[in-house]
Protein backbone atom coordinates (compact mmCIF):
# COMPACT_ATOMS: atom_id res chain seq x y z
CA UNK A 1 0.00 0.00 0.00
CA UNK A 2 1.21 3.29 -0.92
CA UNK A 3 1.80 6.15 2.08
CA UNK A 4 0.42 9.04 -0.18
CA UNK A 5 -3.01 9.57 -1.82
CA UNK A 6 -3.51 12.90 -3.98
CA UNK A 7 -6.37 13.16 -5.68
CA UNK A 8 -7.56 17.06 -5.56
CA UNK A 9 -5.95 20.68 -5.74
CA UNK A 10 -6.42 20.88 -2.04
CA UNK A 11 -6.49 24.82 -1.71
CA UNK A 12 -9.61 24.65 -4.08
CA UNK A 13 -11.07 21.32 -2.88
CA UNK A 14 -11.17 20.52 -6.25
CA UNK A 15 -10.91 16.54 -7.45
CA UNK A 16 -9.14 15.59 -10.21
CA UNK A 17 -11.92 13.23 -11.14
CA UNK A 18 -14.19 16.82 -11.24
CA UNK A 19 -11.76 18.55 -13.13
CA UNK A 20 -10.26 16.06 -15.91
CA UNK A 21 -13.51 15.42 -17.60
CA UNK A 22 -13.99 19.40 -17.70
CA UNK A 23 -10.48 20.02 -19.13
CA UNK A 24 -11.13 16.99 -21.56
CA UNK A 25 -14.57 18.52 -22.60
CA UNK A 26 -13.26 21.91 -22.72
CA UNK A 27 -9.88 21.48 -24.23
CA UNK A 28 -7.95 23.22 -21.39
CA UNK A 29 -4.36 23.39 -21.26
CA UNK A 30 -2.42 24.11 -17.47
CA UNK A 31 -3.36 27.80 -18.16
CA UNK A 32 -6.35 28.07 -18.73
CA UNK A 33 -7.64 25.21 -15.83
CA UNK A 34 -5.69 28.52 -13.56
CA UNK A 35 -7.96 31.16 -14.89
CA UNK A 36 -11.02 28.83 -15.10
CA UNK A 37 -11.01 27.15 -11.80
CA UNK A 38 -7.92 28.82 -9.39
CA UNK A 39 -6.65 25.24 -9.04
CA UNK A 40 -2.86 25.33 -9.66
CA UNK A 41 -2.75 29.12 -8.95
CA UNK A 42 -2.78 29.28 -5.09
CA UNK A 43 -0.13 27.39 -3.41
CA UNK A 44 0.93 25.48 -6.79
CA UNK A 45 1.94 22.51 -5.51
CA UNK A 46 -0.58 20.44 -7.26
CA UNK A 47 0.55 22.04 -11.18
CA UNK A 48 2.59 18.33 -11.93
CA UNK A 49 -0.23 16.81 -10.69
CA UNK A 50 -2.89 18.74 -13.12
CA UNK A 51 0.24 18.41 -15.67
CA UNK A 52 0.00 14.80 -15.71
CA UNK A 53 -3.67 14.52 -15.36
CA UNK A 54 -4.30 16.60 -18.71
CA UNK A 55 -1.66 14.59 -20.40
CA UNK A 56 -3.14 11.08 -19.25
CA UNK A 57 -6.37 11.17 -17.62
CA UNK A 58 -5.16 9.87 -14.09
CA UNK A 59 -6.42 11.44 -11.31
CA UNK A 60 -5.18 9.42 -8.37
CA UNK A 61 -1.47 10.08 -7.82
CA UNK A 62 0.65 7.78 -4.68
CA UNK A 63 3.94 9.94 -5.32
CA UNK A 64 5.33 12.98 -4.84
CA UNK A 65 5.81 14.71 -8.57
CA UNK A 66 7.82 17.87 -8.89
CA UNK A 67 7.95 20.39 -12.20
S1 LIG B 1 -3.15 22.59 -4.10
FE1 LIG B 1 -3.78 23.43 -5.95
S2 LIG B 1 -3.13 25.51 -5.82
FE2 LIG B 1 -2.69 24.70 -3.87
Amino acid sequence: MSAITITRCVCQRMPFTVLAPLARERGWTLDDVMRETGCGDQCGLCQPYLKRMLATGQTEFHEVLWE
